[in-house]
């Protein structure tokens, strides 16, 4: 991945005696006694001491406690003791922030190499857990610091520019099962680096993530893997009759661009000559920085649209994945990048234009931009013969209001891909909450002069929106995403799972679509 300097992940049989790390990090759920195998180790290592803290209650395994002890031993040397809470209510997303609660707790001692006991329960597999660890700990050590200089290393938050913890080994107590996680661990390790990157992308601000950059990055990101990659310029997304993407570009002195990918899953590795047919299409939001145009907006947050890119970004983290992985799927995806500007060339409120499906469209505001670039997106990747479209877009401020940060809006044609949807959000974390889609919202962005208009008003803004959108997929089943309240850490740090970062992006969007990808290739090859 370049960027990152990643952690490297291994595989082993837990006997604590012979631990090779400085660090080891033992769960213990709630209510835990020293009858367990390990924390009978523990305790012979403290000399009995851990028997008296658990019946004093200093140690109470509640969850996120994290208790450290120094040790007599060169390894380990360090003992975190973490809590998993109650063992009826752990999750398979608590495991993913326990690997992050004790990785960071590791880092922030500058701890070089630590040994993680995976925590063994009836409601998960093996293979599960050592995948969600991995995830947890990649995602956790996760900073955005590459514009800090040593100057502002007083604050010390701040100042751990360098990841410390460059090697964790899992532990299972099942020797058999130890080979057969590494491809787990592997996958996790592909999935969150995957994520990374997206968050990274979200994160740049746009005097350097401009269209012309994020295509250097696409480029960069899928060398050497099985992804045909063409970019469709702005004079030739013109003269395709890209119309509206191309309103939207015009305010902009740096060129937009439509990234288009087609990744051969279904070939053996390395030969995408069959790509004439694709099950599924995901389709990004590409604005890398939106004022609103001459419908400018409020200035206080308008720094926050740098991040009015993070479908665009998702789309590209999850495409690397999938590659990586070689997920058995035909995949299509569509980018449409540009800046949302104000300029004596920019389109105006009262412009009309005409959409790559020949629809025409009355601009009643010029930062109702999204809906604007993902139309000839979508009717681009529609004419490609696609079976199935999900798009992901920071597109309304409306369904923050209407969700929160918590969940994503899914507006869909088909219950079926809405269900898929939803249960990649449960798996993942990343969760997704189903939206109506009514005719009266597709009433309300009925044009006067031209077919459309590009908002619907105040009401049901999100829905609006969709309802939009859905005038340019055809019959062809689709989701939409509305990620706007999602992309970012917002509000109360706490709520959020302790993979993610203290502030900025999260990366949402891919660890879901590379489920999905993976669900319905699955159904696909099924047998
Ligand atoms: N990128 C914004 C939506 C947004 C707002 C995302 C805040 C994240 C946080 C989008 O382009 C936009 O401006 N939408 C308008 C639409 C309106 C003009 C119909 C909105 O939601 O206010
Ligand atoms: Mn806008
Ligand atoms: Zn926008």
């Amino acid at each position: 991945m370049g960027k990152h300097e990643s952690i490297e992940i291994k595989a082993a049989h837990c006997q604590l005696d012979q631990c090779t790390t400085k660090a080891l990090t033992v769960p213990i759920f709630e209510g835990a006694t020293i009858e367990n195998d390990i924390l009978s180790t523990v305790n012979k290592w403290l000399n009995g001491r851990l028997e008296g803290m658990l019946k004093e209650g200093e140690i109470q395994g509640k969850w996120k406690e994290v208790t450290l002890i120094h040790l007599d031993k060169e390894t380990p040397s360090h003992l975190f003791i973490v809590g998993l809470g109650k063992e009826k209510d752990l999750t398979i997303d608590k495991i993913r922030s326990f690997s992050a609660i004790a990785g960071k707790a590791m880092q922030k001692i500058k701890i070089c190499s630590g040994s993680f006991i995976i925590p063994e329960f009836p409601l998960v597999t093996l293979k599960d857990s050592a995948k969600a660890m991995s995830e947890g700990l990649i995602l956790g050590l996760y900073k955005f610091s590459k514009y800090k200089t040593k100057s502002s290393k007083d604050n010390s938050e701040t100042e751990n520019k360098e990841t410390y913890l460059k090697e964790a080994v899992l532990l299972t107590g099942q020797a058999n099962l130890c080979e057969g996680i590494k491809e787990d661990i592997c996958k996790g390790t592909i999935i969150a680096e995957a994520t990374n990157f997206t968050r990274d992308l979200v994160n740049e601000p746009s005097n350097t993530l401009t269209p012309s950059y994020f295509v250097e990055q696409v480029k960069t990101l899928l060398a050497g893997l099985p992804v045909e990659i063409t970019i469709i310029e702005e004079k030739d997304a013109l003269n395709m009759g890209m119309g509206a993407f191309h309103a939207v570009a015009k305010g902009s002195d740096e060129p937009s661009k439509m990234v288009v990918l087609k990744y051969g899953g279904q070939q053996p590795k390395n030969n995408i000559k069959n790509l004439k047919e694709f099950p599924l299409a995901f389709v990004g939001k590409g604005i890398t920085f939106d004022s609103g145009g001459i419908s400018i907006k409020p200035s206080d947050q308008m720094h926050t649209m740098t991040s009015d890119m993070a479908g665009a970004a998702a789309v590209l983290g999850a495409f690397y994945a999938i590659a990586k992985l070689n997920t058995p799927i035909n995949l299509l995806g569509v980018i449409p990048l540009t800046e949302n500007l104000p300029d004596g060339k920019a389109y105006k409120p009262g412009d009309i234009v005409k959409a790559y499906n020949g629809k025409t469209i009355e601009v009643l505001n010029t930062d109702a931009e999204g809906r604007l670039i993902l139309a000839d997106a979508l009717a681009y990747a529609v004419e490609q013969g696609v079976h199935k479209i999900v798009d992901l877009a920071t597109l309304t401020a409306a369904c923050v209001i209407a969700l929160g940060h918590a969940v994503s809006g899914v507006f869909s044609t088909s219950q079926e891909l809405t269900d898929a949807i939803v249960t990649a959000g449960k798996e993942t974390n990343e969760r997704a909450w189903p939206m109506p889609l009514l005719d009266e919202y597709s009433q309300a962005i009925k044009g006067t002069f031209a077919d459309l208009k590009n908002t619907g008003g105040r009401p049901a803004g999100s829905g609006t929106a969709a309802a939009f959108l859905k005038e340019f997929v055809g019959d062809v089943p689709w989701a939409h995403l509305d990620i706007a309240g999602t992309s970012l850490i917002e509000g109360d740090k706490s709520q959020y799972p302790s993979y993610q970062p203290e502030s900025g992006a999260t990366g949402v969007g891919v660890r879901l679509l590379v489920n999905l990808a993976e669900s319905i290739s699955n159904q696909l090859y099924a047998g």
